[in-house]
């Protein structure tokens, strides 16, 4: 039987993020350029999209360029940046066919002129579809987003038009990039490193942590679908305890 066969698509994860990790080292293994290790981690985020659309999921969360990666290398900075846009060009008509949105997360204002004008057109021409949501986290840091979130919500304050009594948990999402999404039921992280690196920090609060070995550009749909079965083995408690999370009717209530 196939992870896909096992998942119980009623209790589908809404979210799934992903950090995807080790391109470089996948390059490496093999002799390659750390921008072919890149180049083959595009086919990954093909086959990841398709996986989470044909069976229903509601939002996919790619951390596909951070903050700190604006430290690498020229050359590799310039050449992702061209793989990024390129692909997310190419795919745009087969991303409309599929009725997946395309919505993007991080500091855009900071990618390179031609490339922010690129992505937003094609943000533009998915808008209206009702499918997949596909988030791409471009230029994005977890601390940058909550960073902006504190200076406008001070903006208001200082405008007379937000009472600090007031600032609670929702207050604070609805000032994040992510404002409209659910927060994420499954973060999974490609390459064996256990860190979170500055990502989705105020909205993995609950969320559940899934770790593989598996380099990026090795990850296809059925790793997607493990991590999904692996996700729905587990008791999601959101700091109660075990005997609260059941319905009146006695029916467990975990991975609602
Ligand atoms: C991390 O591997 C990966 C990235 C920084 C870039 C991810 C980008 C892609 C997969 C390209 C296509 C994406 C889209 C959305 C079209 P790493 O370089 O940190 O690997 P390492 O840890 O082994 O060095």
């Amino acid at each position: 039987m196939t992870y896909k066969e096992k998942i119980d698509k009623s209790r589908l994860p809404a979210h799934v993020a992903i950090i995807m990790d080790g391109n470089g080292r996948w390059a490496k293994q093999r002799g390659y350029d750390r921008i072919v290790g890149h180049q083959n981690g595009v086919t990954s985020v093909r086959e990841t999209t398709e996986a989470a659309a044909e069976i229903g999921i509601k939002y996919l969360t790619l951390y596909a360029f951070s903050t700190e990666n604006w430290g690498r290398p020229k050359q590799e900075v310039d050449a992702l940046m061209e793989l990024l846009v390129g692909t997310i060009e190419k795919e745009t008509p087969t991303l409309n066919k599929n009725n997946v949105r395309l919505l993007a997360i991080g500091d855009l204002a900071r990618l390179p002129e031609g490339a922010e004008k690129k992505l937003r057109n094609c943000l533009k021409q998915t808008e209206n579809n009702t499918g997949l949501s596909l988030v791409l986290a471009l230029s994005y840091s977890s601390r940058w987003e909550i960073t902006a979130a504190v200076k406008a919500m001070c903006q208001e304050v200082k405008a007379g038009s937000l009472n600090p009594d007031d600032i609670s948990d929702e207050t604070v999402s609805s000032h994040l990039n992510t404002c409209n999404m659910p927060d994420p039921d499954l973060l999974i992280r490609t390459s064996g490193e256990l860190r979170i690196s500055n990502f989705l920090l105020w909205q993995l609060a609950y969320t559940e942590l899934y770790f593989t070995e598996t380099h990026w550009p090795d990850f296809r749909k059925e790793n997607f679908y493990q991590a999904i079965y692996e996700y729905q083995q587990r008791e999601r408690r959101f700091g109660k305890q075990s005997e609260q999370l059941t319905t009146e009717n006695g029916e467990p209530k975990n991975n609602l």
